[in-house]
């Protein structure tokens, strides 16, 4: 269900994510994964700021990424076992590609940065549209390391927060589709006085 990539609808009806830690090989290319970004960059922003950057973190910085999150694991959490360690390994050397999107608002600015974060969340999802489009599956992470200032300090600066981790591979298996909402409960028509706020 998950590949039919055949029209323009269908990509995007199908597209899911897929559990970073279950992609695999293939990856993307250098010249793909710099498409993809090119791709993810066309994302709608108010005041053409291009609040948002994207760091790939290449295969030859994987491992030097593990180790760099375990030490910040170990300086920010009290009771960080060797369990927390494997898992900040597992996180970092997960799937096949590893792309960290920034959230870089320009401030002081007259464009609000709820706006421009909004934009950024805005750009993961593209990335994610354009890893489906060229056969891949991405899947967007967050966690502690996305809300640590030290492992942000690896990739950007003050100021700019990471919107997320989105690691893109090849599912290792068929995806799974998740519950998705009912239309109903998602759209409406605006109708002054039916209680939802009109
Ligand atoms: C901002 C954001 C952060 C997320 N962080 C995590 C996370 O840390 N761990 C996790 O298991 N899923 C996380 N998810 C959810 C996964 O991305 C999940 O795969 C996705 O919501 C599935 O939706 P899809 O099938 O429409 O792609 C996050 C989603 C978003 C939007």
């Amino acid at each position: 269900m998950f590949n039919d990539r055949t029209t323009p609808l269908s990509l995007l009806r199908t597209r899911r994510s897929g559990k970073p830690r279950d992609l695999i090989a293939p990856g993307p290319s250098h010249a793909q994964l710099l498409e993809m970004i090119e791709i993810a960059g066309r994302t709608p922003d108010h005041g053409k700021l291009f609040p948002w950057r994207f760091v790939v973190v290449p295969d030859a910085e994987r491992a030097g990424f593990a180790v760099a999150l375990q030490k910040i694991l170990v300086m920010e959490k009290e009771d960080c076992g060797p369990r927390d360690l494997e898992a900040a390994e597992q996180f970092a050397m997960q799937a096949p590609a590893l792309v960290v999107i920034l959230s870089a608002p320009v401030v002081p600015h007259k464009i609000p940065v709820w706006e421009q974060e909004l934009s950024a969340g805005a750009a993961c999802m593209n990335l994610l549209h354009a890893a489906h489009a060229m056969g891949f599956a991405g899947g967007w992470l967050t966690g502690w390391a996305a809300y640590s200032d030290a492992v942000r300090d690896l990739f950007g600066k003050e100021g700019e927060r990471i919107a997320g981790f989105v690691f893109i591979g090849t599912p290792a298996r068929e995806l799974e589709e998740r519950p998705r909402p009912l239309l109903s409960d998602i759209a409406h028509f605006y109708a002054p006085g039916d209680g939802r706020g009109g």
